[in-house]
């Protein structure tokens, strides 16, 4: 009255209770078997046991195209997902991605006891309302970077589970980015203002991307470097000690991301040289994109004026924003450097934005 498949089991079970076992699976790996690891001062970490048989990780991804773990034994008949469209190393490969997701691992935060909300304070109109619109516009990016790992994970070889591992951690530190900054709009007498429709160009330009390098250069090195800098910069953006501490836990975050884009990058680009026109175009667009999302009344002006420290004192405030905006481009130009790109000669948006110079452009000095 069973079928086929409960009546194999069955069979099975009655094997087992005359006393028959298969026992194979004890014997099925001996190369990765008596594996030794020492944990460290923090603890067992990824990089404490990814250690010799371990440590063999296969340029091209193994061609099963399961889930069977990196390093075991996978017997003949396991059956293909038919999911992994990123099988080469050098597609996602990062040397720090083991480091990095222990570190994320040891780093994590929360945005309901680890920010002072007792410590808000009822702030002038315009304060209020700037801080507010500079997080309606946070809470629109942040997650790109959580929704962009997660298109690609799944097709990403298993047999590269570090990158993997770490893309997650990523996705929860954005989940964590884009709620802290909506409960900070929402936590004071204010709420969410207005959305940026500049910058959906940008989010498009990373979710569509053909590719995960191309995504990834977008992204973890030019758009999360740009709020990278931001964040390790931008304390005169953050009227309260809700704001600073709500930069600082960000920016350890984000160090991690863009430090995982840069490696990756570098990897790629050396075994991949050919490919260069390719990132560089992608950044001409990202480029472009990120210019006219800076100077979009909804995200400059409340950066003026938080960084002027109100309104009346906004030209203070676009001086420091035009500081900020060259720090921003110079990080980025290193980076890219670091990762084996020259940009400078190719960058299609000026390196500085002064104050003079936009007064010059306008014909008033
Ligand atoms: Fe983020
Ligand atoms: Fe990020």
């Amino acid at each position: 009255m069973y079928n086929a498949v409960v009546n194999e089991g069955l069979d099975r079970m009655s094997e087992m209770a005359r006393g028959n076992f298969d026992l194979d699976w004890m014997d099925s790996n001996p190369a990765g078997w008596g594996h030794e690891v020492k944990p460290g001062k923090t603890g067992l970490t990824l990089c404490d046991v990814e250690t010799g048989h371990y440590d063999q990780v296969p340029e091209h991804g193994s061609s099963h195209g399961s889930l069977a773990p990196r390093g075991c034994m996978v017997p003949d008949d396991t059956p293909s997902l038919d999911m992994y469209t990123l099988n080469e190393m050098s597609e996602v490969w990062s040397d720090n991605a083991r480091h990095l997701y222990d570190e994320a691992c040891n780093r994590q935060w929360n945005s309901t006891t680890d920010v002072p909300w007792h410590k808000l304070e009822k702030l002038p109109d315009d304060i209020e309302k700037s801080v507010c619109q500079m997080c309606t516009g946070f809470v629109e990016v942040e997650f790109v970077a959580g929704d962009m790992p997660a298109k690609w994970m799944c097709h990403i070889n298993h047999d590269f589970h570090e990158v993997k591992l770490f893309l997650a951690t990523q996705i929860m530190d954005e989940a964590r980015h884009m709620d802290v900054f909506r409960k900070r709009a929402l936590a004071n007498g204010g709420g969410l203002l207005m959305a940026s429709p500049a910058s959906e160009e940008l989010l498009a330009a990373i979710l569509q991307a053909n590719d995960y390098t191309t995504a990834s250069s977008l992204m973890h090195i030019f758009g999360e470097g740009f709020i990278l800098t931001l964040f390790r910069t931008g304390e005169f953006l953050a009227p309260t000690e809700v704001e600073k501490t709500i930069f600082r836990l960000c920016m350890q975050d984000e160090a991690r991301h863009v430090a995982y884009g840069v490696k990756h990058l570098k990897y790629f680009l050396e075994r991949h040289p050919e490919r260069e026109g390719e990132i560089h175009s992608i950044l001409d667009a990202g480029e472009q994109a990120i210019f006219r999302l800076t100077l979009e009344p909804q995200t400059i002006e409340p950066r003026a004026i938080l960084a002027g420290g109100g309104i009346e004192n906004i030209e203070l405030g676009m001086a420091r924003i035009g500081f900020l905006y060259s720090k921003q481009i110079r990080e980025y130009l290193h980076r890219l450097k670091v990762a084996g790109l020259e940009r400078e000669s190719r960058m299609v948006i000026p390196a500085e934005l002064s104050v003079e110079t936009l007064l010059e452009r306008a014909g008033v000095a």
